[in-house]
């Protein structure tokens, strides 16, 4: 299997410019912290206590957003880290930033103003374009090698992304190593035993995909969410539809065929809840079987106790685990049942284990799980999904390309 180059064969000394991925929630204006900085902190303290000469860019939120805000901050939380100096410069390849960059000695670490403040970053195109453009032009002489460690944003066509690898010796820094090989594992490792996949949160159109695609691939779906409802929509229960909320009619719409398709021909593939959480008079969490549901009346947060008895050996007996969603509202104690559940039996169990997606993967802090016990934690979302489907990551293309081009 071709693959790309990594930090084990990076040449000693070397001026470095290294893609991270530090998009983050931002709220009032502060940027919050979260696994993406305390993954990206281990690449970057490598690189420092290596002796190389270190530039960092990333990008956050996307213009027009108030999450589109300057990388300041992000400098000092990932210093915090990584346990070295992370310097900011207010600009990502002008006059500043170029005099910062040749400034750099040996261990120094600069991080380079927010890539999605240039013209050139944002517009999905071709590397070759990109690799044309001013940013990448002024930028690729000053250094010897790019390192992309920004597997959460690889399936991005964007200049910092595609357009250095055609300019410079590439890497794959220690996240998108780490990434790429667990979240490629359901498309490319063969498992002894059953493969797992719990399907749920809010975007129902993306993981159905997932699921159609992969039925090769998984044994058993475990549903929840928004698709969990659907799914049982489809099996003509009165669940699954917008009493309060405006999630399920309009994904419902977009996936009918697709569910009705895949209930149809595959359904002993499918495990269905058999009981839902709600929120009752009292405010307190009450459940109902799936078969006393009359008619949705109010909105369902989690799957129910016995259905989370029921997906609990399942995941018990798989050799590999792939979780894609929340089962139910984990942000709210009462309706963390199903997700903190589901989470705990894999964590208990020594299947291979994959957790993806930002949202889910903060219930295992969240409600104080050892991340240790799951074989890999990612902080990728859209790139995991791309990943689990087997569909290509642009930006990894571009490393493996590099890889072989200098080879
Ligand atoms: C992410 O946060 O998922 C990645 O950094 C990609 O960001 P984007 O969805 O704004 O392109
Ligand atoms: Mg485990």
């Amino acid at each position: 299997m071709s693959s790309f180059r990594t930090l084990d064969e990076l040449p000693a000394e070397q001026r470095v410019l290294v893609r991270l991925d530090l998009n983050s929630p931002v709220e009032d204006g502060v940027v919050q912290d979260n696994r993406r900085f305390s993954r990206h902190a281990e690449t970057i303290a490598e690189l420092a206590e290596a002796g190389h000469r270190v530039a960092l860019m990333a990008h956050q939120g996307r213009p027009g957003r108030d999450t589109f805000v300057s990388l300041e901050q992000h400098a000092d939380i990932l210093a915090e880290h990584a346990g070295v100096d992370v310097d900011f410069v207010a600009g990502t390849f002008g006059d500043d930033a170029v005099a910062a960059v040749r400034d750099l000695d040996a261990g120094d670490v600069l991080l380079l103003e927010n890539t999605r403040m240039t013209d050139d970053e944002l517009p999905e195109k071709d590397p070759e374009e990109h690799a044309a453009s001013d940013f990448v032009e002024t930028l690729a002489p000053e250094f010897d090698a790019y390192v992309n460690d920004a597997y959460s944003a690889a399936h991005r066509k964007h200049a910092s992304l595609v357009g250095f690898p055609l300019k410079l010796p590439s890497y794959a820094g220690r996240v998108m190593e780490t990434e790429y090989e667990a979240n490629t594992a359901i498309a490319e490792r063969e498992f002894d035993g059953d493969v797992t996949m719990v399907v749920g949160g809010t975007k129902a159109t993306d993981v159905i995909g997932v699921m159609e695609a992969l039925d090769e691939k998984v044994d058993r779906f475990l549903l929840g969410g928004v698709a969990g409802e659907l799914f049982l929509r489809a099996a003509d229960y009165p669940v699954g539809e917008d009493v309060d909320t405006e999630l399920f009619d309009e994904q419902w719409d977009a996936n009918e065929e697709t569910i009705r398709s895949v209930l149809e021909e595959r359904s002993e593939q499918v495990a269905l809840a058999s009981d839902l959480a709600y929120e009752d008079a009292d405010g307190e969490r009450a459940e109902v079987a799936v078969d006393d549901v009359v008619e949705k009346t109010q909105s369902f947060l989690d799957i129910g106790s016995d259905t989370v008895a029921d997906y609990e050996p399942i995941v018990r007996d798989s050799e590999a685990v792939f979780v894609k969603g929340a089962l139910g509202v984990f942000e709210d104690e009462r309706f963390s049942v199903g997700t903190v559940g589901v989470l705990e039996a894999i964590a208990e169990t020594d299947c291979f284990s994959v957790v993806g997606g930002g949202d889910t993967s903060r219930a295992i802090t969240m409600y104080g799980m050892d991340e240790d016990d799951f074989s890999h934690v990612s902080i990728a979302g859209g790139a995991y999904i791309r990943a689990l489907t087997g569909e290509p990551l642009p930006a990894v293309e571009l490393l493996i390309q590099s890889a072989e081009t200098d080879a």
